[in-house]
């Protein structure tokens, strides 16, 4: 049964799928997955208003539930209705120094736990019965989106190209690579058709496009010719990167800031033709407002700073300067990605950033691939960071 929310603050920082997920998540852990759940989300003046007509309290406050009481609606599997204050959960978020939507998500399991007849008002005893139910769901919505490794790797099978590109030849197969990656547990493929067709070939994407069962993710330069091609072949989603003809890969984030005109457009266009576009780009609080300003779904974290640092100091810095930068793209309503330069030790603290959705990682992988199979490489870099 499906999960109603509605948004009644028009306020763009929130991310809807998350909190939606995070609803489905729960009921799952509750053995509710049949249930109908409303979720209502408003600002402080419209909660102040229904905290006085129920509660007779005339002020806002962070979350009421509305258990649907009748019998006929539990043998209908309603719940009932959860309104959370997003101006109260923003302010308690500040507070707490977490996110807006760890905030929201604890304020979603008390409200949960409140229809499911918990009640922390009645005594001392339901108190802490009710907070150590909250505490429980809470443990497990995280395990859950830890243990989950459908949703963590997207691999890039550029470099199986470039060795077929070496030869000349029509091997080996970054398509064929592409399948294995996904038998064994990737959730994405990535490829990358550079103007110069460097080893990504027209060929290879429209094969991949009739075969990736998962989720093909085009990386691609902003240009007129790429454009036209990923408008034709519909991939799941772009990533747009800066792209210099000179370089060995790619060599730093877009400076999105700096052309927002023309990748406003760009996505525009992609948007018309329902591909997702995410934007690469260093972690810096200028291009993270900028992608949201012209409207990217995703934003890719550019990790190669991290992954090439030469100290434990400086590797600490720019891992610190990832985490903010996802943070704040996260509570900006992007949805956030990370990659470059990852491998089987520096992935893992990566991955461990609760706001970061995917890792793109490429290169470690087809490089411990050459020793052990590609199969193998592939499940040992999720059991790293999963
Ligand atoms: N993400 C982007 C945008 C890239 O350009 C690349 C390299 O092709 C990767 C991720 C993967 O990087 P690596 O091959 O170092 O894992």
């Amino acid at each position: 049964m499906p999960i109603y929310i509605t948004d009644e603050t028009a306020d763009t920082s929130l991310n809807i799928s998350h909190i939606n997920k995070m609803a489905g998540q729960l009921l799952e852990l509750c053995k509710l997955s049949d249930s109908e759940l409303s979720i209502l989300l408003v600002k402080d003046s419209r909660m102040a208003e229904l905290n006085e007509a129920y509660r007779h309290k005339a002020k806002p406050t962070n979350v009421l539930s509305f258990p649907m009481s009748d019998e006929q609606s539990a043998e209908d599997g309603l719940l009932g209705d959860i309104v959370i204050s997003v101006d109260t959960a923003r302010r308690e978020a500040q507070q707490n120094k977490i996110t807006l939507h760890s905030r929201v998500t604890k304020l979603l399991i008390h409200g949960l736990v409140h229809l499911l007849g918990y009640d922390h008002e009645r005594s001392e005893k339901d108190y802490l019965l009710m907070e150590e139910k909250e505490k429980i769901l809470s443990d497990q919505l995280l395990n859950l989106q830890r243990r989950n490794p459908m949703t963590i790797l997207a691999i890039n099978v550029d470099h199986v190209a470039t060795l077929r590109q070496a030869r000349g030849i029509d091997e080996p197969d970054p398509v064929l690579a592409a399948g294995i990656c996904e038998l064994a547990g990737a959730v994405g493929i990535v490829v990358h058709l550079r103007e110069d067709r460097r080893h990504i070939q027209d060929r290879d994407v429209t094969l991949l496009r009739q075969t990736v069962k998962t989720k093909l993710n085009l990386e691609m330069g902003a240009t007129e010719e790429i454009i036209g091609i990923a408008l034709d072949l519909k991939p799941d989603m772009v990533t747009l990167v800066p792209e210099k003809r000179q370089e060995l890969t790619t060599e730093g984030g877009l400076d999105v800031a700096g052309q927002k005109e023309h990748l406003r457009e760009v996505i525009a266009r992609m948007t018309a033709a329902a591909i997702p576009v995410s934007l690469f780009i260093d972690p810096d609080s200028s291009q993270i407002q900028a992608a949201k300003e012209i409207n990217a779904t995703f934003v890719e974290i550019h990790t190669g700073r991290y992954a090439d640092a030469v100290s434990e100091e400086e590797e600490d810095k720019e891992f610190a300067l990832i985490a903010e930068a996802a943070e704040e793209a996260f509570e900006a309503g992007l949805r956030v990605n990370a990659g470059h330069g990852l491998n089987y030790v520096n992935a893992r603290r990566v991955a461990a950033l609760d706001t970061i959705e995917e890792l793109s990682i490429g290169h470690a992988i087809m490089a411990r691939a050459i020793f052990v199979g590609l199969d193998q490489a592939v499940r040992e870099m999720l059991a790293q960071i999963t």
